[in-house]
């Protein structure tokens, strides 16, 4: 079995390099041209990603080889996996536009027995009632199974090369011939009973993940109304049955994504709180700063520590809060410079001891020292200058 795996970005890049680095041949699939030509120069797109340089390097234009043509993947391969991204709007809605358009350009290349595999998380139901329609326009005799990558920006070949993969068929031979496949490459590889539980595998992680935020921000509150530091409160309550995580603000592609994917079909009035409370919060830090006028700071932008990336970041949110607000408004990331915080139309500062008030998003370990010695006047959401 040859395999192809289609869309090259944050998620696919690091399995189509873990498939290489198993000893398989592997097709990459990506529309973006640059992507595939710096992809088969050795270049890697990704450098945050930890151990992917090394294995592009090693593998890129070789046993990993990028194309941007589907068909050029149907003359060499028989076993698709489809990683490309879905994104939620404004309204909360999934857009399934990559979805559907790259599974209808493989409707076209498909033929008999090839095994189809999607990973992007998805609402439970999209294998069966999104994707097999497109592909059975293709009339032929296929196998498709559904496997959620679990991957975290930053540590994903480990996570590949780790983490248990879940796997559901949409028949018996398929989840069979898909578990065959995975078991090639990844340690352990646990095969469910249907693509619906293998879908709600994922979205119930992402899930929990904000429930258990939600519960720690209404938990921080309370301490803080009652004069308890919530920090130590966790670390001595926490033990085999209790998990309290820490509080803060929700952002990045997953946890505030997937919980949609369950409130705009059911009825799920915990799932729905929780994040009503975690995109709340952004108004419980700006409501601390205590005063009405003055220079704020916001610190740290990207939605996690050490990824460049601003996907559902609740610090763009925050900016326009303030900027609502009337306060005049500076913002600073340890890895983004002047140039690229003033396109996202906030002024840049690195004089934080000038300002009235900052709002500290993300650790931003290199600013921690001089934060310090001005913590009275620093809104600390992670809980790192005691
Ligand atoms: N990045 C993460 O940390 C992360 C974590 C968990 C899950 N995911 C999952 O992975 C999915 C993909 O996210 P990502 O972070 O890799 O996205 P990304 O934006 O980094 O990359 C997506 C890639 O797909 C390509 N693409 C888009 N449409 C295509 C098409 N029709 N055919 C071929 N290529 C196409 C794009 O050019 C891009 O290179 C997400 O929807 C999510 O389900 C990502």
């Amino acid at each position: 079995m040859k395999v192809a795996v289609i869309g090259l970005g944050k998620a696919g890049l690091p399995l189509a390099s873990v498939i290489a680095d198993s000893g398989m041949d592997v097709v990459g699939v990506d529309i973006s041209d640059k992507r595939v030509q710096n992809i088969n120069k050795g270049i890697n797109p990704i450098p945050e990603e930890k151990g992917l340089s090394e294995l592009i390097g090693k593998y890129g234009g070789s046993k990993l080889k990028a194309v941007n043509d589907y068909k050029y993947a149907a003359e060499e391969c028989n076993a698709y996996i489809v990683i490309v991204p879905l994104f939620i709007g404004e309204n909360k809605v999934p857009d399934f536009s990559n979805l559907k358009e790259s599974f209808k350009r493989l409707a076209k290349i498909i033929k008999d027995h090839y095994l189809v595999v999607l990973e992007t998380t998805v609402p439970p139901g999209t294998t069966e009632n999104l994707i097999k329609p497109i592909l059975d326009k293709s009339g032929k005799k296929y196998f498709l199974a559904y496997s959620p990558e679990r991957i975290m920006t930053g540590y994903s070949i480990s996570r590949y090369k780790e983490f248990p993969k879940v796997i559901g068929g949409i028949d018996k031979k398929s989840g069979k011939m898909a578990f065959e496949l995975y078991s090639k490459f990844c340690k352990k590889v646990n095969l469910v009973s249907d693509v619906k539980t293998a879908e709600l595998i994922k979205v119930a992680e992402g899930v929990y993940r904000d429930v258990n935020i939600a519960l720690a921000n209404e938990l921080y509150q309370v301490c803080e109304k009652e004069g308890i530091d919530y920090y130590e409160l966790r670390k001595n309550a926490n033990h085999e049955f209790c998990n309290l995580h820490l509080p803060g603000n929700v952002g990045g592609h997953c946890i505030p994504v997937y919980p949609w994917f369950l409130i705009n079909k059911l009825d799920v009035p915990l799932i729905k709180k929780a994040r009503e409370i975690n995109d709340s919060m952004i108004e419980y830090y700006a409501d601390k700063i205590g005063i009405k006028e003055g220079k704020i700071a916001v610190l740290g932008l990207t939605y996690r520590d050490n990824v460049k990336e601003l996907a559902y970041t609740r610090s763009i949110p925050m900016i326009n809060l303030l900027q609502k607000r009337g306060y005049d408004v500076y913002a600073s990331d340890p890895m983004y410079d002047k140039n690229e915080i003033e396109k996202l139309g906030v002024k840049f500062t690195d004089r934080f001891e000038e300002m009235d008030g900052i709002i500290l998003m993300n650790s931003c370990e290199k600013y921690k020292e001089r934060l310090k010695l001005i913590k009275d006047r620093v809104i600390d959401t992670k809980g790192i200058l005691k």
